[in-house]
């Protein structure tokens, strides 16, 4: 087939594109198309900006692919590279109109070097291509995304390694429950937040695989290399650990098999944002949690994460805590505007998958904005160890340890659970607990337990520490969490690291590529 043939119904002399300028008319669309009310909702040039570096990166790897091919003359394939750069150069803003960001390059290159300018989008969609620009460009967004995960863990970690003995209320219902520490309570956090990071690696592994060759949905006719141009864009099925149990060398080059699921499949993007949601969902149990304590004088927020009121002079409140809180509600927002646009779509390429785009780049940026200044609450936050210790024993918060010692002085635990409710109704002191095993048991409680037990068992400090089973609050046990969140902390920092560098490294060597022709 030659490019002519995709263009039914015209002759070549009709195609001849115009070189004057006329964008208004466009020489992609030429004037077919090229206006009427809907002109402006149809096109996604505005919110492509995001894409424009992408795609001219997508369009080198893609010329150079066809050059290596014999696709493409070499020395058109350096004209088009040239005007390509110039392009870049020139900066989105500068773009001719169109309907998308590839429709406008693709003028721009033929406004600049003519009809073989043209060339350019043989053996391609903008279907491919514009799932190859969301991938190239959604694939850094989540590496960014990781890198605030990863802050916000190694503020949580500063804070628990601080705090390791600094008793606090631990809460169930919002109620008081049981004495912990701020370390237990801020690794509790570090756990969930690791989980986000490993499920935004995940994500990233199946988006960074080539949809480049798919086309319009079903190949073509052109002896397309699609293993290069993935080569040339980085797309190596993952981050550089290869979480997905694949060898480096595996990973070179991966490709979305079948043109269709390449050119319209956007559940790498559901996945990505489903993945930043659960992180905004995290965020806003920790931004709660910090909004509660502050209420109770628990935590001193730093001015920076304050805002104050226009009228009351004495006022510091929470507010960019509770703006982290609401983007859990964008995000979820993202999720299902993202999921109710793509249910239903038949295959193949629809017009609707524009409007998906849009979704995953807010929610994006709205996540990582939050995840930043959770991380930077957290790591500016003063804790008031006296009011804390103050209140970590308040509403009887030690009675289950006080049950389990009499449990573990031979009394059924259901028998001592009644035993310490009655004391709780009467006083919640060693006094009550001896009227409530007189009550319920016909004897006093030294009858069961070294008193000087039950004393320690009511002091919160005591309480904390010897809840010493694996992953509780006894600061010996908190050490190893800490030791565990602080080695995943070093192996997530190492795999981003090899990651962005493996990105890198691809632009980098697809400009040395690009080199050799302009
Ligand atoms: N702007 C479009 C998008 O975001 C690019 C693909 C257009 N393809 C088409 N067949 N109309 O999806």
């Amino acid at each position: 087939m030659t490019e002519e043939s995709a263009h039914d119904g015209e002759s070549a002399r009709d195609r001849i594109v115009r070189t004057d300028g006329g964008s208004d008319q466009g020489v992609v669309r030429r004037d077919r198309f090229s206006g009427g009310p809907a002109r402006s909702f149809l096109s996604s040039l505005v919110a492509d900006e995001r894409i424009f570096e992408a795609d001219l990166e997508v369009d080198r790897a893609h010329v150079i692919m066809l050059a290596e091919q014999g696709i493409v003359e070499d020395d058109v394939a350096g004209r088009i590279l040239t005007a390509l750069d110039a392009i870049e150069v020139d900066g989105h803003a500068s773009l001719p109109d169109g309907e998308d960001v590839h429709e406008a390059i693709e003028t721009a290159v033929i406004e600049r070097i003519g009809e073989a300018g043209g060339k350019m989008h043989t053996a391609r969609s903008r279907n491919d291509e514009v799932a190859a620009c969301i991938r190239y460009r959604v694939r850094e967004d989540v590496l960014d995304a990781i890198e605030t995960t990863i802050a916000l863990r190694e503020a949580l970690a500063a804070v628990a390694d601080a705090h390791r003995e600094t008793i606090m209320p631990g809460y169930t219902h919002l109620q008081p429950a049981q004495p912990t520490t701020v370390a237990h309570w801020a690794l509790s956090y570090e756990g969930a937040v690791r989980r986000d990071t490993e499920r935004l690696f995940e994500a990233y592994g199946r988006i960074n695989e080539s949809p480049l060759g798919g086309a319009a949905f079903a190949g073509t006719t052109f002896e397309i290399d699609r293993e290069r141009t993935a080569e040339l864009l980085g797309f190596d099925g993952g981050p550089a650990s290869g979480t997905r149990g694949t060898s480096a060398e595996q990973r070179s080059a991966v490709v979305i098999e079948n043109s269709m699921d390449a050119s319209s499949s956007r559940d790498f993007l559901l996945e990505t944002v489903q993945a930043l949601s659960t992180h905004a969902t995290t965020l806003s149990g920790i931004a709660e949690d910090l909004i509660v304590f502050a209420n109770r004088a628990f935590v001193s927020l730093s001015d920076d994460y304050s805002s104050t009121s226009s009228i009351m002079p004495q006022k510091k409140n929470p507010d960019t805590l509770e703006l982290v809180r609401a983007v859990a509600g964008d995000a979820a927002g993202g999720v299902q505007g993202l999921t109710t646009t793509l249910k239903g779509l038949p295959r193949a390429y629809n017009r609707d998958l524009q409007r998906a785009t849009t979704h995953a780049w807010e929610t994006v940026d709205a996540v990582i904005e939050a995840s930043e200044v959770a991380a930077g609450a957290i790591a500016t936050a003063d804790w008031n160890e006296d009011a804390l210790a103050a209140e970590a024993g308040a509403g009887f918060s030690t009675a289950t340890g006080v049950a389990d010692l009499l449990a573990a002085n031979g009394l059924p635990f259901r028998t001592a659970h009644e035993v310490v409710a009655i004391a709780a109704e009467n006083g919640a002191d060693y006094d009550a607990i001896d009227a409530a095993a007189a009550e319920v048991l016909g004897e006093p409680i030294d009858s069961f337990v070294d008193p000087e037990a039950v004393a320690a068992a009511l002091d919160p400090a005591e309480s904390v520490a010897t809840r010493d089973s694996r992953g509780g609050p006894a600061p010996e046990v908190v050490a190893d969490q800490l030791d565990d969140a602080r080695d995943a902390l070093a192996s997530h920092e190492a795999t981003l690291d090899e990651t962005s560098e493996a990105i890198e490294a691809a632009h980098a060597a697809l400009r040395e590529e690009v080199n050799e022709y302009v």
